[in-house]
């Protein structure tokens, strides 16, 4: 049973709709389910097979499709293909093609250049969608200045805990800090979607400073519910040995325009080779 003190939303990470199946009986709920290519090309239906273009998007259509049925009241994130030369209008495109698909998407764009004007106009015609690839304020702020006039639940900006722990960085930090900022400066129309989970004090932290969306994959909840899916209070400590990343004050009155992160640009060409290694040539 959902706890009674959970104030964040529940999501799973992951492209395998068994998985969503298997999770929803272990928690007996679930708010909603984020995917990216990668995490779409570990489906068994895709994993290690390769497929024309059309197949290959006919088969994601279908996953999705699974995936939005088994959570008809939730948020299913469908992340848009991207590299560094895709264009504004090839990721309009596609974004609207995905939204297409199941009526309870939020279209996963990256914080570039480009994905922010694409969310601009996704957002203008009533899409929902989620920023994802964030690894700094300044990311946050941008997404925030961009998506201004949405509606709360429309917007998801998706900060990557576990990849900013790989270079040492508190990725926690990073989330207390977008938190701060949305809360001290904002009018609430982005919500945080803390991504890129990789342990159980994760959760724990994000459930204890009531962040609005975790996404984790079932090994983490496995863990959680071993523990009987406890939410922590405010007192629960963060100790982490990586380093603090320090809050800015005032970015979203004055937001910077350098919005690039090296994270960002390695994870975008990530999620294009899974993708790409699924295609014929
Ligand atoms: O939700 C984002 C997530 O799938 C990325 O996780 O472990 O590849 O950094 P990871």
């Amino acid at each position: 049973m959902k706890p009674r003190n959970l104030h964040t939303k529940i999501f799973l990470d992951s492209g395998i709709p068994t998985e969503t199946q298997e999770m929803l009986q272990l928690l007996t709920f679930l708010d909603g389910q984020t995917t990216n290519p990668s995490l779409m090309a570990k489906n068994p239906v895709l994993s290690g097979k390769k497929f024309s273009k059309s197949e290959l998007y006919d088969t994601y259509q279908k996953i999705a499709t699974e995936i939005s049925g088994l959570l008809p009241q939730g948020s299913v994130s469908l992340e848009v293909y991207a590299d560094k030369d895709t264009s504004y209008e090839v990721m309009l495109e596609e974004g609207r093609k995905l939204n297409q698909w199941i009526p309870n998407a939020h279209i996963k764009l990256p914080i570039t250049k480009v994905g922010l004007q694409v969310a601009r106009t996704l957002v203008d015609e009533g899409v929902n969608v989620n920023m994802t690839l964030c690894f700094t304020q300044d990311q946050a702020a941008a997404v925030y200045q961009a998506t201004t006039g949405a509606k709360r639940g429309q917007v998801y900006v998706s900060p990557f805990i576990g990849r900013l722990e790989d270079i040492g960085f508190s990725g926690m930090s990073l989330v207390f800090n977008i938190e701060q900022m949305y809360r001290e400066e904002g009018d609430g129309h982005v919500m945080i979607l803390a991504a890129s989970i990789r342990s159980l004090e994760h959760l724990m932290l994000c459930l204890s400073r009531n962040i609005d969306i975790i996404t984790a994959g079932s090994g983490v909840y496995k863990r959680w519910a071993d523990q009987g899916c406890i939410v922590p209070d405010a007192t629960y400590q963060h100790i982490s040995d990586r380093e603090a990343i320090p809050y800015t004050k005032d970015l979203l009155q004055n937001p910077s325009v350098d919005i690039q992160h090296n994270l960002t640009d390695t994870g975008l060409q990530r999620f294009a080779d899974d993708w790409n290694n699924l295609l014929t040539l």
